[in-house]
């Protein structure tokens, strides 16, 4: 009999749903919080109350465009953390009373993982290219860059990660700076397309092994803006292009050195990348050139399983629950769980 597994993922300001069957996909439905727009990030008791109100339709509509009845399924993956207390307990207490009126298992899903096993979605009628274990992945979102050695869809081991701030907190705290808007990702990445990543330079970190700091190269920016600002007020307006993608590659250059480094020195070969900040267009550019240089097999998920979605919580639910694990009903959720089950 085939497996469908219910996924749920509320961690922040995306309600989403997904329904897979053995792995494959049928469904994934996401409802993307626009409240918080006016408020230049995610405002946490907005998006709990969004949730609780995207939350059955958006598992309704997930159910129907798999064409299911909640009757078929055989268990519900739930992101348990990490994230926002608030927005977590809505999927996770959606997650056990569904659970306990189907009367089937829930099984907890880190969030982290879910990001990191993305590209494990297939999807019908796609060519479905997969990572063999162990590979390396580079986990590089809002919250967390890390690069992760993944042994099994149920062993992860952390080789390295930021000291500081987050890769994507660096683009979103820089484009606030710069009074582009948030989040600062899609934003710098289209306005670097038009502009010279070589003209500006900035500073780099000398941390030593895997690990990643970027919070010198935010300074070093906000600096450069404000000293360049004395000199000329329209100096910003006139240079945004350029100043974006000397940025842009800046952070991708420290992404991409710890990177090259822990694929050196672990021998791995079969690199992927996961994560909102791997919809990057010159991440994504620059880790196919160096792949393409050093023999690497490269694994980019699709754009749509980058950002917060419900697919890749049912995928590693779905891992786990072939393993066994079910989750008791009387699990609360964790905002901060990095180092839970890695
Ligand atoms: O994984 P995610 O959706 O949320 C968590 O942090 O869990 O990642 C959001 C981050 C934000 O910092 C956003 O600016 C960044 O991903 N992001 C991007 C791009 N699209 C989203 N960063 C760089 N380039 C992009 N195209």
């Amino acid at each position: 009999m085939a497996d469908y597994i219910l996924g749920i993922e509320s961690s922040c300001d995306d309600t989403s749903a997904a329904v897979i069957r053995d792995g494959y996909l049928l469904s994934n439905v996401i409802a993307s919080q626009q409240v918080h727009k006016d408020f230049g990030g995610v405002v946490p008791e907005l998006a709990s109350r969004a949730h609780e109100q995207n939350i059955v339709p958006v598992v309704s509509t997930a159910l129907e465009r798999a064409g299911i009845k909640p009757s078929d399924l055989t268990a519900i993956a739930f992101t348990r953390g990490p994230g926002l207390l608030g927005s977590l307990l809505v999927g996770t207490s959606f997650a056990k009373a569904l659970g306990i009126a189907l009367n089937i298992p829930i099984v907890m899903v880190n969030h982290l993982q879910g990001h990191i096993l993305a590209g494990f979605v297939r999807q019908e009628g796609k060519e479905n290219r997969q990572p063999q274990f162990p590979y390396l992945c580079l986990l590089v979102s809002g919250g967390n860059s890390q690069i992760v050695k993944v042994n099994s869809p149920l062993d992860f081991e952390i080789l390295g990660q930021t000291i500081d701030d987050a890769v994507g907190e660096a683009f979103d705290k820089c484009s606030k700076m710069m009074g582009l808007g948030y989040p600062g990702g899609p934003v710098i990445d289209r306005l670097a397309k038009e502009g010279n990543p070589d003209r500006f330079e900035f500073s780099k970190p000398q941390i030593p092994g895997l690990d990643y700091s970027f919070s010198g190269v935010k300074t070093s920016l906000l600096y450069f803006v404000r000293d360049e600002m004395a000199k000329d007020p329209s100096f910003l307006e006139n240079n945004k292009e350029d100043i974006c993608a000397s940025f842009q590659k800046t952070l991708i250059d420290i992404l991409m050195s710890k990177l090259i480094k822990a694929a050196r020195m672990t021998g791995i070969k079969d690199i992927a990348i996961g994560g909102g900040v791997a919809a990057n267009s010159a991440l994504r550019a620059r880790i196919e050139a160096e792949g393409r240089k050093r023999g690497w097999n490269t694994f980019l998920p699709e754009l749509k399983f980058t950002t917060d979605n419900a697919a890749m919580i049912a995928l590693a639910g779905w891992f786990r629950y072939q393993a066994g694990e079910r989750t008791p009903f009387d699990v609360a959720p964790v905002s901060r769980m990095a180092d839970y089950l890695m």
